[in-house]
């Protein structure tokens, strides 16, 4: 019999990204093979995130199509995977009936017992961790399992460049924020199943790992005799013969400690690279946020970082338009990211989400025109500022791991793969003939380096020269080492 195809389409955070490619993994490994698109699948999974508004809407619309894709292929299973299985929960069947699985991220371990189990004409199916407001603690930690299956060392899609879980789930409960809920509590892997991953994983070739947590810096392995924190993982990982870079996301301000920043500056493969979101700069909404430091305490900590680290990149999170902000909040706010300087902020508009403290105590009450207007006016302050962050890279020789070819560079393969098929010549300005296209590689401090090269040098470490930049991109070229 023909094996079953599958095709899985990811919204959200790099926890979903890794948690998909682990989900393939799993189902190659159940005898599963890959399709290249949602209409040929067998099975359709979306992995989904909660996270605003706007990211649900997609997951929505994009059922909505799926409506009649029975029709031509009736053994189809469309699965919804992820936050949003875990925040809807039924409402998704009532929402898209022709869906056949809602499988919540503290569940996914059992997808494949799942989808044989639909398949088997014993569908629809729900399975989703218990609400985390439930009584019985323990209950509600065991219902969400950490999703760290042993996976192939080789990854198909950037065998050099692997994301690797050190803890799932989340314990802040920021006013705003629904991850604790459908993510459920914070619980850390046991370290010496990290150093095996990652030796495995650099035995095969992978040269960069990036660790993985929603506060990351909060990891604490406490199952043997002496707690282990971050600081201490990081010089376990370091010592991993064949491996390069060490990369983790996302730090909570409160837990930049002084022994993590002396990591991050004498451990040689841990990458000068802070994420630790500000969210705002007024102390009025940081206390609604619920974030548990205020603007002067997170400026501390940017001055220890400085101190310790002075190369470090670091960069934030911020979230405008959120409950009672009003405009001196907002300039709090201007003022934080003009004196950071921050290697890039992302910035989101406040979107209420069901269930939050936020959402019960305080009125969504910036009107949705403000928003915008701070949220633009916050990202040019921000782009002023990446864009001379860059500056001084011109002309200057930097090292960077290739991940291979552009977003432009494979559309445009797309292009041509397509017009191929089609029967006509292949267009011109695309050199692929004589085996260049343009790749994207990242340096140490995450910059993103785009440059001309052959495809073969996907996955190398490599110097390239900066020719120029802008506030998202160094570009650059081939060094010729003679
Ligand atoms: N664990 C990480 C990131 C969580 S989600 C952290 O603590 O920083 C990523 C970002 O989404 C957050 O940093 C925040 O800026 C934004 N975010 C979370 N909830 C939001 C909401 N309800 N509306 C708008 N942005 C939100
Ligand atoms: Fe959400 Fe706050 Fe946890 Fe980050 S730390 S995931 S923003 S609750
Ligand atoms: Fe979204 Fe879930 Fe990540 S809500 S941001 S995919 S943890």
């Amino acid at each position: 019999m023909v094996p079953d195809t599958f095709f899985i389409q990811t919204v959200g955070c790099q926890m979903n990204v890794l948690d998909s490619e682990l989900i393939a993994a799993e189902l190659r490994r159940a005898g599963y093979v890959p399709a290249d698109g949602v209409r040929r699948a067998d099975v359709v999974l979306l992995n989904t995130c909660s996270v605003r508004a706007h990211a649900e809407d997609k997951i929505y619309s994009a059922l909505g199509r799926l409506k009649h894709a029975k029709q031509y292929n009736p053994r189809k299973i469309i699965g919804v995977l992820g936050c949003m299985a875990q925040k809807d929960q039924q409402l998704i069947f009532r929402r898209a009936p022709h869906v056949d699985l809602v499988v919540g991220p503290g569940r996914l371990h059992r997808l494949p017992e799942l989808l044989q189990r639909v398949a088997d004409g014993g569908g629809p199916c729900l399975d989703v961790s218990l609400d985390r407001a439930a009584e019985d603690r323990r209950s509600v930690r065991q219902s969400f399992v950490p999703f760290t299956p042993l996976r192939p060392a080789k990854t198909p899609s950037a065998p050099h460049q692997t994301m690797v879980r050190i803890m799932s789930g989340c314990d802040k409960f920021c006013s705003y924020c629904i991850v604790p809920r459908v993510r459920g509590p914070e619980q850390s892997r046991p370290a010496a199943e990290i150093v095996d991953e990652v030796r495995r994983l650099a035995d095969a070739g992978c040269l960069e790992v990036i660790l993985l947590g929603q506060t990351v810096n909060s990891y604490k392995d406490r199952t043997g005799p002496r707690t282990i924190a971050l600081a201490d993982l990081l010089a376990m990982l370091d010592r991993i013969e064949g491996l390069r870079r060490i990369k983790f996301v996302t730090n909570h301000p409160r837990h930049i400690t002084k022994s993590l920043l002396e990591a991050v500056r004498d451990l040689p493969k841990v990458s000068p690279y802070l994420h630790v979101p500000a969210q705002s700069g007024s102390d009025a909404v940081l206390r609604r946020m619920k974030r548990g430091y205020g603007a002067a305490t997170y400026r501390e900590m940017l001055d220890r970082i400085r101190e310790t680290v002075p190369n470090a990149a670091v960069t934030s999170d911020f979230i405008v338009g959120f409950c009672g902000e009003t405009e001196e909040d907002f300039r709090q706010t201007v003022e934080l990211v003009r004196n950071a300087r921050f290697k890039n902020s992302f910035i989101f508009k406040y979107s209420p989400r069901p269930e939050t403290k936020a959402a019960k105590l305080y009125a969504d009450d910036v009107p949705e025109a403000v928003k915008r207007r701070r949220n633009n006016e916050l990202l040019a302050i921000q782009n002023v500022i990446s864009l001379e962050d860059n500056q001084p890279y011109f002309g200057r020789v930097v090292e960077i791991l290739v991940e291979g070819p552009s977003k432009v560079a494979r559309k445009r393969a797309a292009v041509i793969t397509k017009r191929a098929t089609a029967g006509s010549p292949q267009p011109g300005p695309f050199s692929e003939e004589e085996g260049t296209v343009q790749l994207v590689g990242r340096t140490v401090c995450d910059r993103i380096v785009v440059f001309d090269g052959p495809r073969e040098l996907t996955g190398r470490i490599m110097p390239v020269r900066i020719d120029k930049a802008d506030a998202f991109t160094l570009f650059g070229s081939t060094v010729d080492l003679g």
